[in-house]
C-alpha cells in the first residue's frame, strides 16, 4: 500500500507522451525566433530595471546597499540565470510544451514534484504580476505629474484608492500620518485599500490575451520598442554626466552588499524562462526556443550592466532614489524632460511584463488541467479566438485579489523564491534525463554537463539562502505556499489521477473485448 502510494507520487510521463499530448492542444503555431526574443525582452525588462535597481544600489528602507558594485550584483544574478537558461534551452528544444518546467519535472521526477513545480510557477508568474502591477501604478502617477494642468483628484488621489493596504499604511508611517485619517476602516479594525489602477491594467491585459497570442505579440512589440528606446535615451543622455569619482567606494558593504543586491536584482532577469511556455505556439520550437531564451538573456544582461554603470556614475549611490531611480537620476542632473520620457518607458515595460506573465500563467495552468490536476472545465478554448479564456480570467482574478493583500516587496520576494526553486529543479532535471535517456535526441545540449547544471544549482541555492536566512515575512510565506500546494494535490490532483488511471484501464478492457468479439 505504502509502496503503491510512493510509486504513484513518482509516476513519470515520458517526454514522448508529453509531446503527443501537447501536439493536440489546438493552440495556433504562429511565433518565430524573433517574436520569441521580443516576447522575452518584454517579459524581462520591467520592474527590476526601472524600480528594484535603486533599492539594490542604495539599500532601500532597511536593506544593505550594493553601491556602485551593483554592476557586479547584476553579473552575479546573470550568471545564476545563464546556467539555468542553458538547461531550459535543452529541455525546451527536446520537449516543446506549454508546461515549461512543470512538464520537464513530470518527465524527470514524477507526478508530485511536477504538481509542486506548477504550483511554484504560480508564485513566479501570478504573484510576480502583483509586484509588477503595483509598480505600474507608481509609474502611472509619475507620468501623470508631467501634466500639471490635470485635476487634483487625478494627480493626488486618496492613498487607499491607489495602494494595497500594507503599502498605504507604510506610506502613512513614512509621512508621519495617522492611517485612521487617511484610510477607511471596516468595523474600525480592518483597513480597506484597493489599488484601482492595478486592477484596471490587469483587466485590460486580460482582454488582449483573450483576443489571441498574435495580437499579444503585436502589443508586446510596441511596448518593447518604446521601453528599449527609453533605456537607450537614459544611457546616451546619462553618459555625459558620469563622474568616475562616484564609483568610489566601489563596494561600500563588500560581498554582503553585492549578494543582497544580486538576490534583489535577480527579479530583473526573471522572464526569459516564460518563453518556453509558448512552445506549442512556436513554428520551429527545436531551433527557435534556445535562440529565444539565450538571446533574451544576453541582450538584457548587456543592457542592465550599462544602465548600472551609468546610474551609479551619474549620482552618488547614497542619493539614488529607490522608487523611480532612473527618472530621479535624470532630475538630479537637471534633465527633467528625460525623466518624463523614462516614466513612459517604464509604463510600457511594466505593461509588457504583465502581459507575458499572464500569458505564461494561463499556459501552465492549461497544461496542468490537461494532466487532471485541475478541473477540466478550465481548458475551455474561446470559440472565436481559440485562446484559453476561462483560465485567462481566473488568473486575472488571482492577481487582482492578491493585489489587495500583498505589497510589492513581499510579492517580488515570493516571485524570486519561486523562480530560484524552479531553476534549481530544471538544472537537476537535465542531469536526471541525461542519465535516464542518454540517447534521446537533444537539438540543443547544455555544454560541459554535468558541471554546468551543478553550478546553476549552487548559484541559485546560494542566492536564495542569503535571503531565506533573514526570516522576513516572505521567507516564512514561501514554505506556507508549498504546504498549501501539497494539501491541494493530496485532496484533489492525486485522486483525479488515480480515477483517470481506472478510466484508462476500463477503456482498454472494453476495446480488447470488442476486438475479441
Ligand atoms: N523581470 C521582470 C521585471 O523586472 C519580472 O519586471
Amino acid at each position: 500500500m505504502a509502496n503503491q502510494f510512493i510509486n504513484n507520487l513518482l509516476k513519470r510521463k515520458t517526454p514522448d507522451e508529453i509531446i503527443t499530448e501537447s501536439s493536440n492542444s489546438g493552440l495556433k503555431k504562429t511565433l518565430s525566433a524573433f517574436d520569441l526574443i521580443i516576447l522575452g525582452i518584454g517579459a524581462v525588462v520591467g520592474t527590476g530595471i526601472f524600480t528594484i535597481v535603486g533599492v539594490a544600489a542604495q539599500g532601500g528602507i532597511d536593506g544593505v546597499a550594493a553601491g556602485p558594485a551593483l554592476v557586479i550584483s547584476m553579473i552575479v544574478a546573470a550568471i545564476a540565470c545563464f546556467f539555468s537558461a542553458l538547461c531550459y534551452s535543452e529541455f525546451a528544444s527536446m520537449i516543446p510544451t506549454a508546461g515549461s518546467s512543470y512538464s520537464y519535472t513530470y518527465a524527470t521526477m514524477g507526478e508530485f514534484a511536477a504538481w509542486m513545480v506548477g504550483w511554484i510557477l504560480m508564485l513566479e508568474y501570478a504573484i510576480g504580476n502583483i509586484a509588477v502591477a503595483s509598480a505600474w501604478t507608481g509609474y502611472l502617477f509619475h507620468f501623470l505629474k508631467g501634466f500639471p494642468f490635470l485635476p487634483d483628484w487625478l494627480l493626488n488621489p486618496p492613498l487607499w484608492l491607489v495602494n494595497d493596504y500594507r503599502s498605504a499604511i507604510k506610506i502613512c508611517q513614512q509621512q508621519g500620518l495617522d492611517p485612521h485619517t487617511q484610510i477607511p476602516y471596516l468595523f474600525d479594525t480592518i483597513p480597506v485599500a484597493i489599488n484601482i489602477p492595478a486592477i484596471i491594467i490587469v483587466l485590460l491585459i486580460s482582454v488582449i490575451l483573450v483576443k489571441g497570442i498574435r495580437e499579444s505579440t503585436r502589443w508586446a512589440s510596441i511596448m518593447v520598442a518604446i521601453n528599449m528606446s527609453v533605456i537607450a535615451t537614459f544611457i546616451i543622455a546619462g553618459m555625459f554626466y558620469v563622474k568616475p569619482e562616484n564609483w568610489t567606494p566601489f563596494a561600500p558593504n563588500g560581498f554582503e552588499g553585492i549578494f543582497a543586491g544580486a538576490f534583489l536584482i535577480f527579479f530583473a532577469y526573471i522572464g526569459f524562462d516564460a518563453i518556453s511556455t509558448t512552445a506549442e505556439e512556436t513554428k520551429n520550437p527545436q531551433r527557435d526556443l534556445p535562440i529565444g531564451i539565450i538571446g533574451t538573456l544576453v541582450a538584457c544582461t548587456i543592457l542592465y550592466v550599462v544602465v548600472a554603470l551609468v546610474l551609479t556614475g551619474m549620482i552618488p549611490y547614497q542619493n539614488i532614489d529607490f522608487q523611480a531611480p532612473l527618472a530621479h537620476a535624470m532630475r538630479f542632473v537637471g534633465k527633467d524632460w528625460v525623466a518624463f520620457v523614462i516614466s513612459i518607458g517604464a509604463l510600457a515595460g511594466l505593461t509588457s511584463v504583465l502581459l507575458i506573465y499572464q500569458l505564461g500563467t494561463t499556459r501552465i495552468l492549461f497544461t496542468m488541467s490537461r494532466d487532471k490536476f485541475l478541473p477540466r472545465s478550465l481548458q475551455k478554448l474561446h470559440d472565436k479566438f481559440q485562446t484559453p479564456h476561462v483560465l485567462t480570467w481566473v488568473t486575472a482574478a488571482v492577481v487582482i485579489i492578491g493585489a489587495l493583500f500583498m505589497d510589492i516587496e513581499i510579492s517580488a520576494d515570493l516571485c524570486n523564491y519561486g523562480t530560484f526553486t524552479s531553476f534549481i529543479i530544471v538544472c537537476i532535471g537535465v542531469l536526471i534525463l541525461r542519465k535516464k535517456e542518454p540517447n534521446r535526441p537533444r537539438p540543443f545540449k547544455v555544454p560541459f554537463a554535468p558541471v554546468t547544471p551543478i553550478i546553476g544549482v549552487i548559484c541559485c541555492f546560494g542566492l536564495m539562502l542569503c535571503k531565506l536566512k533573514t526570516l522576513s515575512d516572505s521567507a516564512l510565506l514561501f514554505p506556507l505556499w508549498l504546504l498549501i500546494g501539497a494539501a491541494i494535490y493530496f485532496s484533489y490532483g492525486y485522486r483525479q489521477n488515480r480515477l483517470e488511471e481506472l478510466r484508462v484501464i476500463a477503456r482498454k478492457n472494453r476495446e480488447s473485448k470488442k476486438l475479441k468479439a
